[in-house]
C-alpha cells in the first residue's frame, strides 16, 4: 500500500513540507475571508469560537488527513480506494476534487482582484494616477485569467521545484509588512474601539450560524477536508513529524489570520466602514489606508503583490489536488493534467467574475441564502463542503482506515505522539464528528 511510484515527488526536507503547507493555508482565507467572516458574525464572539474550534476539531483532522495522505502515497481518490479498494467510499474522493475546482474557480476570482490593486499601485506610482477600481467586466476576466494561468504554470513544474521555493523568503516579509499596516491602522484615531470590538466576544452574538461560519473558516484557512493536506502529506517522507509539521501550519496559519483582524478592524472603525460589508471589506478598507499613509502607493505595491504570492501558493495546492488525481489515476502527463483542469476553472468561475463586475443576474441571484454568485460558491464549496468532507474523513477513519492505524500512522517520526495517542482518538472518534455533525444540521435547520 505505501510504496512509492518512481515518478512522485517528494518534500526536500520537513521544512520544506511545512513551507509549502502553510503556503497552502496562509492566503486569501487569512486576509480576505477571516476579516469578511469575523466582520458579519460578531467580531469578538466569532474570533473565540474561530480560534475553539481551531484546537478542538481543526488541529485534530489535521494530523488525521496528513497520516492518511503520507500512509497511502497517493492523491484523495487514491488514498481512499488503497484503503478501501472498489468500496463507495471513493465518492469522497471525488468530491473532495470537486470541492477543490469550486474553490480553485472564484478564488482565483478575488485573487484577481488582488492582482488588479497591485497593478492600480503600480500605476499610481509610476504614472501618479489615482486609485480607482474599475471592476470593468473584460479587466476582471482578464486578471481572473491571468491568475489561473500563473497558478497553471507553477504547478506543471511539479511538486518541488514549483512550490516549495516560492514560500521560503515570501511568507516572512508578508508578516512583516502586515506589522507595518497594523502599526499605522492602530495610530488612526478612534481605532481603539475596532481592537475592542475585535476582541471581547459578545456572548449573545454566538448563533448557530456564526458557530458554523466559524468551524468552516478553520477548515477553509487550513485548507482542510479536501484533500490539499492528504496530498500535500502524501509526498512527506516516513522520517518527518506529521505532529511537528500540522502543528507549525495551524500556528502559523491561526496567527496570520488574527493579525489581519488588527489590520482590517482598527481601521474601519477609525474611518467609518461597515465591519459586516461582506466580501468587499478588505478592497474598500485598505487603499484608504494606503491613501494616508506616507510612502501609501509603495505599501500598497509591496502588500499586494505579497497577497498575490500568499494566493498563488494556495490556489497551487487547489489546483495540485486535482491534478495529483489525473497524473497518478488517470496516468495523464502533468501538463495536460494542469491546462485541462485552468480551463475548466476558468469556465466554472466565469459566473463569479461576472458577478464581481456587476453584471445581473450573477449579482441578484440567490442560491441557499447568499446574495450574489460568489458569496453562494463560497458558502456551498468553502462552508458545507469542507465541513462535510472533514466529516466524512473522520467517518472514513473510524468505520474504514481504522483510528489504530491512523494513530500509528502519526506516531512514525513523532515518537513523543504515544502521549497523546488516546486522547487523539477519542477527539476523532466522538469530538470532532458530533461536533461537526450537529454545527452542520443546527445550522441547516434554523
Ligand atoms: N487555505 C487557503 C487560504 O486560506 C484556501 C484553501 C482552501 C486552499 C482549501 C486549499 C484548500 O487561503
Amino acid at each position: 500500500m505505501s510504496a512509492q511510484s518512481p515518478r512522485r515527488g517528494q518534500w526536500g526536507s520537513q521544512i520544506g513540507f511545512i513551507l509549502a503547507a502553510a503556503g497552502s493555508a496562509v492566503g486569501l482565507g487569512n486576509i480576505w475571508r477571516f476579516p469578511y467572516m469575523a466582520g458579519q458574525n460578531g467580531g469578538g464572539a466569532f474570533v473565540l469560537v474561530y480560534l475553539v474550534c481551531v484546537l478542538v476539531i481543526a488541529l485534530p483532522v489535521m494530523f488525521l488527513e496528513i497520516s492518511l495522505g503520507r500512509a497511502t502515497h497517493r492523491n484523495p481518490v487514491g488514498a481512499i480506494k488503497a484503503v478501501a479498494p472498489r468500496s463507495l467510499w471513493r465518492l469522497l474522493g471525488y468530491l473532495a476534487l470537486l470541492t477543490g475546482l469550486g474553490i480553485l474557480s472564484y478564488y482565483s476570482v478575488i485573487a484577481g482582484k488582488v492582482l488588479t490593486y497591485c497593478a492600480l499601485y503600480v500605476r499610481k506610482l509610476v504614472l501618479g494616477e489615482g486609485i480607482v477600481y474599475s471592476g470593468a467586466t473584460v479587466e476582471v476576466v482578464i486578471y481572473f485569467a491571468l491568475f489561473l494561468i500563473l497558478t497553471v504554470l507553477v504547478v506543471s513544474g511539479g511538486v518541488q521545484r514549483g512550490i516549495e521555493r516560492w514560500t521560503k523568503i515570501l511568507m516572512p516579509l508578508l508578516v512583516v509588512i502586515m506589522g507595518a499596516i497594523i502599526v499605522r491602522s492602530l495610530l488612526l484615531p478612534g481605532a481603539m474601539a475596532g481592537v475592542k470590538w475585535f476582541v471581547t466576544p459578545d456572548f449573545s452574538k454566538i448563533t448557530p450560524r456564526v458557530i458554523l461560519n466559524a468551524m468552516s473558516q478553520g477548515f477553509f484557512s487550513l485548507s482542510l477536508g479536501m484533500g490539499a493536506m492528504l496530498t500535500y502529506g502524501s509526498y512527506l517522507s516516513r522520517k518527518d513529524s506529521i505532529v511537528t509539521c500540522g502543528t507549525s501550519v495551524v500556528l502559523f496559519d491561526t496567527v496570520i489570520a488574527i493579525l489581519a483582524g488588527f489590520m482590517i478592524f482598527p481601521a474601519v472603525f477609525a474611518l467609518g466602514g461597515d465591519p459586516a460589508a461582506g466580501s468587499t471589506l478588505i478592497f474598500q478598507v485598505l487603499p484608504k489606508v494606503f491613501g494616508g499613509m506616507e510612502g501609501g502607493a509603495v505599501v500598497g505595491i509591496v502588500f499586494f503583490f505579497l497577497l498575490c504570492v500568499a494566493a498563488l501558493t494556495s490556489t497551487v495546492s487547489l489546483l495540485e489536488v486535482v491534478t495529483a488525481y489525473f497524473v497518478d489515476e488517470r496516468r495523464w502527463s502533468r501538463r495536460r493534467s494542469v491546462w485541462t483542469i485552468g480551463a475548466a476553472a476558468f469556465i466554472v468561475g466565469l459566473p463569479s467574475a461576472f458577478d464581481l463586475a456587476g453584471i445581473t443576474p450573477w449579482t441578484s441571484i440567490t442560491i441557499l441564502g447568499k446574495h450574489g454568485f460568489l458569496e453562494a460558491m463560497d458558502f456551498l464549496w468553502g462552508n458545507l463542503s469542507l465541513a462535510i468532507g472533514s466529516l466524512l474523513l473522520c467517518v472514513f477513519a473510524i468505520a474504514v482506515w481504522g483510528l489504530k492505524n491512523a494513530a500509528s500512522e502519526i506516531e512514525i517520526g513523532s515518537p513523543g505522539f504515544v502521549r497523546f495517542r488516546a486522547v487523539w482518538i477519542f477527539f476523532i472518534r466522538w469530538i470532532c464528528p458530533a461536533l461537526i455533525g450537529v454545527i452542520l444540521v443546527s445550522k441547516l435547520v434554523s
